[in-house]
């Protein structure tokens, strides 16, 4: 019996190797890890713990925690120590730490907890700390990563609004000039019903009372209503668009567009057909935008036929599935092949210095292709121009889809039911 009772100096040898295997274990942890009794004096103390302080084991062992006056501020000091050894497990704020022996900066994370014995009371405190520095570097690139990310995104849309600005501008200066270059026919569109009201009035006023001079009377102010359209058309495209997207009957905008160039393209000759599909469905644009554009077609044909024997434009119309293509065909030269690429880029132009400013038709493509259209040459060469405008259709897909979610909706509702 005796026989296999182990020798008293085989436990000590026993004791000695498991204290010397968790002395291994706790030097080959990454995190330090000490404790300390209640006098707060060192009873363990790690390798990382002498490569964090500068003090190596010999010299922590029953040293008091405060005599390491940066270590015990770093892990709380003498109050947190209180609150462990009294029973509270702590986790500490994370703290910035320059470990002196490498010449660092750490940022640490501290986790204080009492250590109890068998009955339950507290008889020693441990402390473990870990270095999170490597983690927190990638969470700080991160954040400036994402902070520059936001500054581009912001200057991004910073410009993308000026360019949308500078583009109104552009848009209204080329209506201006449109509206200049019509001058001539404007004033000469006005002047002859002013002198019909002149002549009707004169007519009045030589014949006051009769009944001839009443009638006289009326046609002056018809002729006065003629005018104040004209005026009032002049007034409204040379206000500023507003970025409104509607359903526009084009008949309506192609009548009034014409009332704004006719007089100008009748001095000069020039005759306008137009031919639109009957029942033509709206179409989705901005009013004004529109309207600017097909000036600039207009305006583009009535200078190619200057000097041209025969002046003509047609203006034609028609739906097509889910387009409303309208072009404007006139009798001129046409756009030379070499140059049909470069027509559409911002001021190109082959008019005389002074005359043209390049933008029209550049203006033109961008009104229309931001509500979703088309613009383009489609002539052959060698005969007259013919631009084509394609624009989105207003009614069916919408309809359509409206009916589509109506379906969905009742199906899914008899499902429900069914089950
Ligand atoms: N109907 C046309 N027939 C022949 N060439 C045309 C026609 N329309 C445009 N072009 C050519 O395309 C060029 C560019 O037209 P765009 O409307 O962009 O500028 P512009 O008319 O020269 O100047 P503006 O800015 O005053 O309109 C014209 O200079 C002309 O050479
Ligand atoms: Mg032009």
């Amino acid at each position: 019996m005796n026989d296999e009772r182990p020798e008293r100096s085989e436990i000590t040898e026993q004791l000695r190797r498991e204290r010397e295997l968790s002395e291994k274990a706790l030097n080959h942890s990454t995190d330090v890890i000490f404790a300390f009794d209640h006098d707060l004096r060192i009873t363990v103390w790690n390798a990382p713990a002498e490569r964090l302080t500068g003090v190596n084991k010999p010299h922590a062992w029953g040293r008091g925690v405060a005599t390491i006056p940066r270590f015990f501020a770093l892990t709380g000091g003498e109050a947190s120590y209180r609150r462990v050894l009294a029973g509270e497990s702590l986790r500490l704020p994370e703290a910035r730490f320059f470990i002196e022996v490498l010449g660092v900066e750490a940022v640490l994370e501290v986790f204080l907890t009492p250590l109890r014995d068998a009955s339950g009371s507290v008889e020693a405190g441990l402390g473990i700390i870990h270095d999170i520095t490597r983690y927190k570097r990638v969470e700080e690139a991160l954040q400036e990563h994402e902070a520059k990310l936001q500054e581009s995104n912001t200057r991004l849309s910073r410009t993308l609004e000026e360019l949308r600005t500078a583009q109104e501008q552009v848009a209204q200066t080329e209506k201006m000039v449109a509206l200049g270059t019509m001058a001539l026919g404007v004033a000469h569109e006005l002047s002859n019903p002013l002198m019909g009201v002149m002549g009707f009035v004169g007519y009045a006023r030589r014949n006051p009372g009769s009944p001839s001079a009443g009638e006289a009377l009326g046609k002056a102010d018809q002729e006065l209503g003629r005018m104040r359209d004209l005026i009032k058309s002049m007034l409204g495209f040379a206000r500023p668009t507003e970025g409104e997207i509607t359903d526009v009957p084009l008949p309506v905008l192609l009548q009034h567009t014409l009332s704004l160039i006719g007089a100008d393209l009748k001095v000069r000759r020039v005759e306008v057909e137009t031919d639109l599909e009957e029942g033509l469905p709206p179409v989705r644009a901005n009013r004004s935008q529109l309207e600017q554009v097909l000036l600039n077609l207009l305006l583009n044909a009535r200078d190619a036929l200057d000097g041209e024997p025969e002046k003509r434009i047609l203006v034609r119309a028609w739906s097509e599935d889910a387009a409303v293509v309208i072009e404007v065909n006139d009798t001129g030269p046409g756009v030379p092949e070499t140059i049909r690429e470069r027509i559409f880029e911002p001021f190109f132009t082959t008019k005389p210095l002074g005359e043209g400013t390049g933008l029209g038709l550049s203006v033109s493509r961008t009104l229309v292709t931001e509500t979703g259209g088309e613009l383009s040459l489609v002539s052959a060469p060698g005969e007259g121009a013919r631009f084509r405008i394609r624009l989105r259709k207003r009614d069916k897909a919408v309809s359509d889809s409206y009916r589509a979610e109506d379906e969905t909706a009742v199906a899914k509702h008899t499902r429900g039911r069914s089950l």
